[in-house]
């Protein structure tokens, strides 16, 4: 029978999706090994599997959304292909069976797949599916020929066994990887706490200092006072006593020479901003350490209002040049809570808005209850996060600043803080619009309280 033209006729007949087709997708990415480097162990199975089975091909395929990827491979150059294609997409439906085609040309699935009637020449194939502990299949490990033939029972077991092998691999890979992440925040949250044991220390060292020159301050405020009402004591003398022509001279020309009157005038102004600078700085040490919470490991009752409002005055000056910050505080009880690691959450929040802000931005924080939970917005109206990023970003590592300027990691330490309060973070944002964070904290025992 004369074959029709290509473009006259259907030429693919793509797998049936499976039924967890969404879960599939979801464990697939979690192992996060799609266009990862070449790693040997995967190399020396499919080489194993191509020797055990006699076939000059042999696949490690991972079955995307729209793409089979091959995660290692022997006899054949692509990287990829279109799902629609993949014979392992097929392969797929029955996670725990091997798929068997002994000869493609004969099977009504495969007889047009481009694979076979193309430069592939595919004839043969076999696919073990790899399965999670869940019963997903993420894709197969499989082996395939150019002539029709088929498997002796051991070398399909074989090949079974081997597919088990690639999923251990890639359980124990991503065991690896969590750990890594996990200790990068661990990393992470401790380099927090320790600059804020560091600042907590040179503020208390701070405060000494400030003390006694305040106090010095205000004694010489008053000793400056004494000193000025004498000199003017001395004048009224002056002016009633009678003294001669010469030294009524001596004493103007020493008032002139030392702009007595100027001094006067200065030396209020000096002690006075002298006494503002010395509360400025008295206010960041208290902030420094109300931010810190040094020492404190127990958890307590504390108001999330003065959380955010010593930590404002911590990030004020990253926030100060760029946005105005508005609070709308709603009525909010005291919150069972490690302040100092909130405090972590909400300055990475603010120092994110701040960040995603050009100028002229606001930043906007809500607070209220709702149902019996504490909730904290802080809005931007900043750059907006991109649809794709949504779900990466409290991912460690995840960032999409510049070399240096970000570690990806300030969400991820938030998300787990949270967390560990029983709480919830969530994110909306709109490009170009700006981004909400909504953190909510159980209330609970605290409201029969
Ligand atoms: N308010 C926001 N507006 C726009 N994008 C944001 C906002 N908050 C977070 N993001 C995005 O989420 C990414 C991850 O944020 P995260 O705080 O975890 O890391 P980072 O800010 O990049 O680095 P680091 O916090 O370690 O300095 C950011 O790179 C940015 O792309
Ligand atoms: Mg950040």
């Amino acid at each position: 029978m004369p074959r029709m033209p290509l473009e006259f006729r259907e030429v693919i007949m793509p797998a049936a999706l499976p039924d967890n087709e969404a879960a599939r997708i979801e464990a697939l990415h979690a192992y996060q090994i799609l266009d990862s480097l070449p790693e040997s162990q995967y190399q020396d199975i499919v080489a194993l599997a191509s020797t055990i089975c006699g076939t000059p091909m042999a696949v490690i395929s991972l079955v995307d959304q729209d793409r089979q990827w091959f995660k290692a491979k022997i006899g054949l150059e692509a990287t990829e292909t279109e799902r629609d294609i993949a014979f392992c997409a097929h392969a797929l439906l029955h996670a725990d069976e091997l798929m068997v085609v002994p000869d493609a040309m004969r099977d009504p699935r495969f007889a047009d797949n481009p694979l076979v009637t193309g430069a592939m020449q595919v004839r043969f194939y076999a696919g073990a599916p790899l399965r999670t502990h869940d019963g997903l299949a993420l894709g197969t490990l499989c082996v395939i020929d150019r002539t029709p033939r088929e498997l002796t029972p051991a070398q399909a077991n074989a090949l079974s066994a081997l597919s088990r092998q690639v999923m251990s691999h890639m359980e124990l890979r991503q065991k690896i990887l969590q750990l890594e992440q996990a200790q990068a925040q661990l990393q992470q949250s401790e380099k927090m706490a320790s600059i804020g044991q560091l600042a907590a220390g040179v503020a208390h060292e701070i405060n000494n200092p400030v003390g006694f020159v305040s106090s010095n301050m205000g004694t010489l405020g008053n000793y400056a006072g004494t000193l000025f009402d004498t000199l003017d004591g001395y004048d009224t003398i002056l002016r009633d006593e009678q003294v001669t022509a010469a030294t009524r001279e001596r004493i103007s020309a020493l008032r002139e020479r030392a702009d007595l009157e100027y001094l006067k005038l200065d030396m209020v102004d000096l002690v006075k901003e002298s006494m503002e600078g010395l509360n400025r700085v008295r206010d960041i040490v208290q902030a420094l350490k109300d931010f810190s919470h040094v020492g404190e490991v127990d958890w307590q009752f504390a108001s999330l209002h003065a959380g955010i409002d010593t930590t404002l005055k911590i990030v004020g000056n990253e926030i100060r040049h760029k946005a105005q910050v508005v609070r709308q505080y709603g009525a909010l009880p005291p919150v069972r809570c490690l302040p100092s690691q909130l405090n972590q959450v909400f300055m990475n929040l603010l120092v994110n808005a701040a960040q995603a802000i050009g100028r002229d931005g606001v930043i906007t924080i809500r607070t209220g209850v709702e149902n019996g939970w504490a909730r904290i917005e802080i809005a931007d109206n900043g750059a907006g996060i991109a649809p794709q990023n949504l779900q990466r970003i409290f991912d460690p590592f995840f960032t999409t600043k510049p070399v240096g300027l970000g570690t990806g990691l300030g969400l991820s330490v938030s998300y787990n803080i949270v967390r560990k309060h029983g709480g919830e973070i969530s994110v909306d944002s709109t490009p170009g619009v700006g981004t909400t964070f909504t953190i909510k904290l159980p209330l609970g025992e605290n409201e029969s309280s």
